[in-house]
């Protein structure tokens, strides 16, 4: 079943514990964290002692998107912090398959990402270590953004390869989705799509809920 993962780069960063809160009372079950370092993207966001302390607030999967350079030097402390599934960036570290190996040893799902330019050739033998693969349809950084359609055709061959190899790994799309995008992420092959500024923009977190999973069902 398809999954929206709102992320909380456009809630109320003054109020983050009373908006994850809100997310799970409206029937949320993943909230995507955007972690920013300001080096692997021009912006910096929140790190582990954020996410630590907003753990308590849900038991909601806690889906973290690391946008930092050499991600491993930090995966103990997001994982001490709650997190269930820790996806990095391949542009960003020199040992991909280090790195996914360490999740998984950790006990965490292991994801990784792809920015808009990154073929799906040049991760392709690393589907076998991958719970999920990010599928980045705008340049990471910034939300409220414009979904780039080439993400589409990724998506497509992801899956495609996961049939074709028995692979096992969820496919998340980030990036532009919105009520006029988000059904060709779903006809694509995305299984979680994640939702920044289309889904906070909504008053009623349960309403928006309600009308997205709607929207994807008739896709
Ligand atoms: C951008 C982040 C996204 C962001 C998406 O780098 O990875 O998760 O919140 O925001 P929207 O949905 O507004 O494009
Ligand atoms: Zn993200």
């Amino acid at each position: 079943m398809v999954e929206i993962a709102p992320s909380v780069l456009s809630a109320d960063f003054a109020r983050l514990g009373e908006e994850i809160e809100a997310l799970q009372a409206a029937g949320c079950r993943i909230v995507h964290l955007d972690v920013m370092d300001g080096m692997f993207v021009p912006n910096i966001t929140f790190g582990a002692p954020v996410i630590k302390a907003l753990r308590p607030h849900s038991d909601m999967v806690f889906d973290v998107h690391l946008m930092i350079e050499q991600p491993s030097r930090y995966f103990d402390a997001f994982i001490k912090a709650g997190a269930d599934v820790v996806t990095l960036h391949f542009e960003a570290t020199d040992d991909a398959a280090r790195d996914l190996g360490q999740l998984r040893k950790a006990g965490v799902r292991a994801g990784l990402s792809i920015k808009p330019g990154t073929p799906v050739e040049a991760v392709e033998s690393l589907l076998p270590l991958c719970d999920l693969v990010l599928v980045m349809s705008v340049e990471p950084g910034f939300g409220g953004q414009s979904f780039q359609p080439q993400a589409l055709q990724k998506l497509e061959r992801l899956r495609s390869l996961r049939r074709q190899n028995g692979g096992i790994y969820l496919l998340e799309v980030d990036g532009g989705v919105n009520a006029d995008t988000l059904q060709d992420t779903v006809r694509a092959g995305a299984d979680w799509l994640v939702m920044g500024s289309a889904f906070f923009r909504e008053k009623d977190y349960g309403q928006a809920l309600e009308k997205f999973m709607e929207l994807s069902k008739l896709a």
